[in-house]
Order: C-alpha cells, then sequence, then structure tokens
C-alpha cells in the first residue's frame, strides 16, 4: 500500500464532529514502517489535534525520529496544506528535501518538500548565542 493510501484509509478513523472536516497522514519512518495519524478534535476547540501531529506522535512512540516521507489527505477543494505548526513539527523530523505529498479524495495531488512548506524555519542554529 502505498503512503497516500495509508492516510486515505486512516483519515477514515478521524474525530472531527465540531469542523467535519477530517483529515489523514502518514508519515514513513527511516526504518520503512508507516506511522498515521488523524486529527482527533475536542469541544474545548483549541485542544484539537491535527492528522500530522498524531502519525508523528505514533513514530516517535515506535522509537523513530527519522521521517523519509510525508502524505495527507482531506476532502478538500485543492491538495490540503498543512496548518503552520504542523509544518514545523514535520520539519524537526526530516530533511529539507524530505517529499511530501499532498492530496484532495477526489485525486488531485500536490508533490512538495518539508523545506518548500517550511523555509526558513527556526532551528537549533538560531540558539547558538545561548
Ligand atoms: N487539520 C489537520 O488535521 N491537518 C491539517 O493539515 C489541516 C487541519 C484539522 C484540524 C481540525 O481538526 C480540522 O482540520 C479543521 O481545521
Amino acid at each position: 500500500m502505498s503512503l497516500l493510501d495509508s492516510a486515505r484509509q486512516v483519515r477514515e478513523n478521524a474525530y472531527a464532529p465540531y469542523s467535519k472536516f477530517k483529515v489523514g497522514a502518514a508519515v514513513r519512518g527511516a526504518s520503512g514502517t508507516v506511522y498515521s495519524g488523524v486529527n482527533v478534535e475536542n469541544v474545548a476547540y483549541p485542544e484539537g489535534t491535527c492528522a500530522e501531529a498524531g502519525a508523528i506522535a505514533a513514530m516517535v512512540a515506535a522509537g523513530e525520529t527519522e521521517i523519509t516521507e510525508v502524505a495527507v489527505i482531506a476532502d478538500s477543494p485543492t491538495p490540503v496544506p498543512p496548518c503552520g505548526g504542523c509544518r514545523q513539527k514535520l520539519a524537526e523530523f526530516a530533511r529539507h528535501d524530505t517529499p511530501v505529498t499532498l492530496a484532495t479524495t477526489e485525486g488531485e495531488r500536490l508533490d512538495t518538500t518539508v523545506g518548500d512548506l517550511l523555509p526558513g524555519r527556526f532551528d537549533m542554529s538560531h540558539m547558538e548565542n545561548t
């Protein structure tokens, strides 16, 4: 199964009763294992979490800290762009050139990279004076 198919499949389990916007995400770890996640909303709206965060948490819980590929899918008019926070979360574990596939459930897809999603990211080098 492709990484995008994993994201498509897990999306069915998204918990999005408030926005009704179900998102599925999948990341591949350096071992080749696929970790998937969904958005999990909460009646206290700010407590909701994004699909990408869920997939990353599953990967780290399994003992991996390197992402080699990302896929995100939602029923949106254009391929769903990860939010700013998720771009920073992905960047923590990925390289500039790590491939990212953004997709719609209708079959449209946009292929990009973690670096292109978050140019000028904050990283360890910015804390060198501390
Ligand atoms: N959402 C994600 O899970 N990932 C994204 O990349 C964009 C937004 C979720 C958060 C919230 O549950 C819903 O989509 C609407 O913002």
